[in-house]
């Protein structure tokens, strides 16, 4: 599907949808603080961009780590012919809307679209990135700007266990281990403001 198709569906799917205020909400309910749950999201316009970059192909399996309302992993089934998009959310409230809007998208979008696209795979899980399993990914995303240092290194070593050819695309942060080599390095804008957006490839 075109980025203009794709985006009118987008729009249309989010327009009551306020990611900030229903993360801030929820944050606010635990009794602990994680700077790893500061919230931001992609413009359809860069993430159409970014996953170019990597070239994904027919029937792979694309990962949102930290999911939030969903936006990327509802984009990247429209643009591209992923077999399966999977978002993985920490905070409940945040999954809780994504599984809203999926559930409207399928009532209200999924007919309408090529025979084939209705047999491509969207799920949101409500988990920990830490804890849950995504190896049999081959595309992922994660918008790992106010990812702590501790928890980045923690992720890195889970990275280490994807299939070789595995592409990262990681938001701000640096993918630094010898597994994995620098496709691409480039600035985009994003909801909140002009971010850098590293590509790896798993090379081993
Ligand atoms: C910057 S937001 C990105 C949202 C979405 N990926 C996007 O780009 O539009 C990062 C998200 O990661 C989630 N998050 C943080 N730590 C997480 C963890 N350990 N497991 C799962 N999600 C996590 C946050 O709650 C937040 O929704």
């Amino acid at each position: 599907m075109d980025l203009e198709h794709a985006k009118t569906i987008l729009n249309h799917l989010y327009a009551d949808v306020d990611g900030y205020t229903i993360s801030a909400q929820a944050r606010k309910k635990l009794s602990y603080e994680d700077k790893a749950h500061t919230y931001g999201e992609i413009t359809p316009d860069a993430f159409y961009k970014i996953l170019q970059d990597v070239e994904p192909m027919e029937g792979e399996k694309f990962y949102d780590l930290g999911s939030g309302t969903g936006k990327a992993v509802i984009l990247a089934h429209l643009l591209f012919d992923f077999a399966n998009c999977r978002g993985i959310e920490i905070l409940e409230e945040l999954n809780n809307t994504a599984q809203t809007v999926l559930a409207r998208f399928i009532l209200e979008y999924r007919q309408t679209l090529p025979e084939k696209k209705q047999t491509l795979l969207i799920s949101f899980i409500h988990g920990d990135i830490m804890n849950e399993n995504f190896l049999d990914g081959d595309v992922f995303f994660t918008h790992a700007t106010c990812f702590y240092d501790e928890l980045w290194v923690r992720m890195i070593g889970r990275l280490e266990y994807l299939k070789k050819g595995a592409r990262v695309i990681v938001v701000t942060r640096t993918l630094d281990s010898p597994s994995f080599q620098l496709v691409r390095r480039a600035e985009y804008s994003l909801s909140w403001g002009q971010a850098t957006v590293n590509s790896y490839v798993k090379i081993v």
